[in-house]
């Protein structure tokens, strides 16, 4: 995987995260709050979901945290001061002040080491914080993962991909207890959830929103026609058969 975080296309991103925005509402949906919060978004992105949280804290903070620098912009366009915002890479996170809640959808799978990545949200947690999040799990995008890896194989690809391995981690939810545990959570619970997607533009859907860690190691020529090639492996209508791993996890007081 990669070793840091990449840009994406934040316009783009805005606009085809229909899916992305629904699942966080089902997570935020769960998430018991008392209104005066800090909370910490990992991964905000464009900020559609950063902004339902922040409407729930309105006594609250929100901390919208995100490696790429377009996304942070495009949240600020939309929260202004509703939120506080930092570019940074989540695995090795620097707060001032410890938040009483990390909230995070759609971002963990992008991060290699989850160990190190549990360790950096902990410490930004104070005793009886609480993390809350959801990313892709084991067997997410099972098809499309194997598609991608059969074209990244192919000859035009592979000087660019070969050495690339695994770009996306999905995790078990046992594996991903025991490693919070291993960070410093008292309390931990995972659980995968399926939620297909048929989206109705499958190449500006998968360049934006699933290749793009593919495609940042590509030259520009090369980017549209690894994602048709990709596509073209699976059956239409497209449907990616994405694996959600709900994550709560609790510091002890
Ligand atoms: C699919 S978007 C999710 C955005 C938003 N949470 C949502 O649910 O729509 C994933 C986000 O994670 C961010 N990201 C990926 N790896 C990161 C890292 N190591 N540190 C900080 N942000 C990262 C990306 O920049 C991107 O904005």
């Amino acid at each position: 995987m990669s070793d840091g975080p990449i840009e994406w296309d934040a316009e783009s991103y805005d606009e085809i995260s229909g899916p992305q925005l629904s699942w966080g509402m089902e997570v935020l949906g769960r998430l018991e709050l008392r209104g005066d919060e800090t909370a910490l978004d990992a991964g905000c992105g464009s900020g559609r979901v950063t902004e339902e949280l922040a409407g729930r804290l309105s006594d609250g903070r929100v901390i919208a945290v995100d490696g790429s620098a377009a996304m942070i912009e495009k949240a600020r366009e939309r929260l202004g001061g509703r939120a506080e915002y930092l570019v940074a890479d989540l695995a090795q996170l620097r707060i001032e002040q410890p938040v009483d809640l990390v909230f995070s959808t759609a971002t963990f799978h992008w991060i290699p080491d989850h160990d190190r990545l549990f360790e950096s949200l902990r410490s930004a947690l104070r005793p009886g914080g609480r993390l809350v999040a959801q990313c892709g799990g084991e067997g997410n995008i099972r098809e499309h993962a194997e598609a991608a890896a059969a074209v990244a194989a192919l000859p035009e690809y592979e000087p660019y991909l070969g050495d690339a391995g695994e770009l996306w981690n999905y995790a078990g939810p046992g594996l991903t207890e025991e490693r919070l545990r291993r960070a410093g959570f008292a309390e931990a619970s995972c659980w995968l959830e399926p939620r297909p997607v048929v989206p109705e533009d499958p190449l500006r859907f998968t360049m934006t929103a699933t290749l793009g860690a593919h495609l940042a190691r590509l030259p520009e020529r090369l980017r549209r026609p690894f994602a048709q090639a990709v596509l073209d492996r699976s059956r239409a209508p497209i449907t990616l058969e994405y694996v959600r791993l709900n994550i709560e996890a609790r510091v002890s007081a």
